[in-house]
């Protein structure tokens, strides 16, 4: 068995047990590649079907090569997963951290995770918060335990056993999870410097990139800060791509060609912006100092309008056409993955569908094997192979670059109206 030490587990007992809390794109690798790499790791998730999946070695997701890991894992017996939050040396706590209808983060689930390791602590243990959250939220989830469990306390004074309390997020990109959990940098912050210094050495176990230790509120700030810097980014090319058809120019050209310049670096336009972290994120800080934060909330509102002009175009195209057919090229929010949260192309999808009711949706999504509830619901709206979905269509929509839709005959698009959201048919 494997058993760190650090400084800060020297004077405390050393981490065997690792409960993961949370058990999904984030949570459910991370407790893997603990697992395989010799600690005990115990998932804990509310859905009973993602517990029973993982159990049986299954993954309930898209995720390359995590089903080797979890399949090994589990049938080792390093890994097993409940709905019970167990008592552990370590918690890391990696549950979903959405926005609500004001844009401000939900911390419930954050919250409820702490509310069940409370009860769990005999003082001594490490609790790190993985989730992407708002400055503050670890210290608000250390104050949330502490409150349940006045017996503990931070730092050791008035001589109660001491709660480590850490950030790390997750930078890793959906499609290279497992070898980007090994390979990325990874930022700890510590509500204490001996909190970050137990995190540091929990991630030493699997992480091969330069661990850098901070305090906690730097850390939550760190990772929120990468995704507005990719949202200003492509924010960018997203309002170049709008200008650029108003004014007749080739935006892929434009871009190449300035990119042309030795400091110059402009992102490629899309769709919009989707997934859990760069759509949901930059909110994050604008909610943490609205009034400061005004590129960033731009930014934001820049590219949540792109679906709006792509379904704007799509409207043109139909416009002489009388119940036409319209194939949609993609759902998810990003190329070669499942995931489609907070997905532009679903959005799209959506609004065509219901602005035009007499028209029929071919949608291709070549790794989902279903519609999202949002769509499935909708009567003009069929999920269909791609050969199929161009096949019979008047106008055809590119929103993933998907490499599968890379291998489109071009002669199949031959006298369609084509909206090309990703520069592949210019
Ligand atoms: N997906 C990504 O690419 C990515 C990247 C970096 C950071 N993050 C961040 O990591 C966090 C988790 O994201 P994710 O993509 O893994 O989410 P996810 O929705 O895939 O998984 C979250 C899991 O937590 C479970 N859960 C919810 N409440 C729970 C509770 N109280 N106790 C136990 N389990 C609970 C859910 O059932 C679900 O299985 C979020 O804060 C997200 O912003 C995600």
């Amino acid at each position: 068995m494997n058993m760190l030490t650090s400084k800060a587990a020297e004077t405390e007992a050393p981490i065997r047990t690792v409960a993961v809390v949370g058990l999904g794109y984030i949570g459910l690798p991370t407790a893997a590649i603990l697992a395989t790499n010799g600690l005990d790791v115990i998932g804990v998730d509310v859905n009973p079907g993602t517990v029973k999946a993982i159990n049986n070695g299954d993954v309930p997701f898209v995720e390359p090569d995590l089903g080797v890991h979890v399949a090994g894992a589990v049938s080792q017996g390093r890994l097993r997963a409940q709905l019970e939050t167990p008592a552990a040396d370590a918690y890391i706590v990696a549950v979903p951290t959405p926005f609500k209808a004001d844009k401000s983060a939900d911390m419930s689930y954050i919250a409820a995770a702490a509310r069940a390791i409370a009860p769990k602590l005999s003082g001594g243990e490490l609790v790190i918060l993985e989730s992407t959250s708002p400055p503050g939220s670890t210290r608000r989830l250390a104050e949330l335990i502490l409150g349940l469990r006045p017996d503990l306390s931070l730092d050791g004074r008035d001589g109660k056993p001491v709660l480590l309390v850490a950030h790390c997020p997750e930078r890793v990109l959906p499609g290279r999870i497992m070898i980007e959990l090994v390979t990325n940098d990874r930022v700890v912050g510590g509500l204490t410097p001996e909190a970050a210094e137990a995190a540091a050495a929990l991630y030493a176990v699997f992480c091969q990139g330069e661990i850098h230790l901070t305090d906690a509120a730097t850390a939550e700030m760190s990772k929120l800060v990468e995704n507005a810097y990719r949202d200003v980014n492509i924010a960018f090319a997203n309002e170049l791509s709008v200008i650029s058809d108003n004014l007749d120019i080739d935006v892929w050209e434009l871009i190449r060609l300035a990119n042309h310049h030795p400091r110059v670096n402009i992102l490629q336009p899309g769709p919009g912006v989707g997934g859990h972290c760069i759509a949901v994120d930059p909110w994050f800080i604008v909610a943490a100092d609205p009034g400061n934060a005004t590129l960033i909330r731009t930014a934001r509102e820049v590219n949540d309008g792109k679906p709006g002009y792509i379904v704007e175009q799509v409207r043109k195209a139909v416009s002489e056409i009388s119940s036409p057919t319209i194939a949609c090229l993609g759902l998810a929010f990003k190329a070669n993955i499942d995931d489609v949260r907070e997905s532009p192309a679903v959005e799209i999808v959506r609004r065509v569908a219901e602005q035009h009711p007499d028209a029929e949706i071919l949608v291709a999504a070549p790794h989902k094997d279903h519609l999202p509830q949002v769509l499935a619901v909708l009567p003009n709206i069929r999920h269909v192979e791609t050969d199929k979905a161009i096949e019979t269509a008047q106008v055809v929509v590119l929103l993933v670059d998907h490499d599968k839709f890379r291998e489109i005959d071009p002669a199949s698009l031959e006298g369609k109206r084509l909206i090309d959201t990703r520069g592949f048919w210019r």
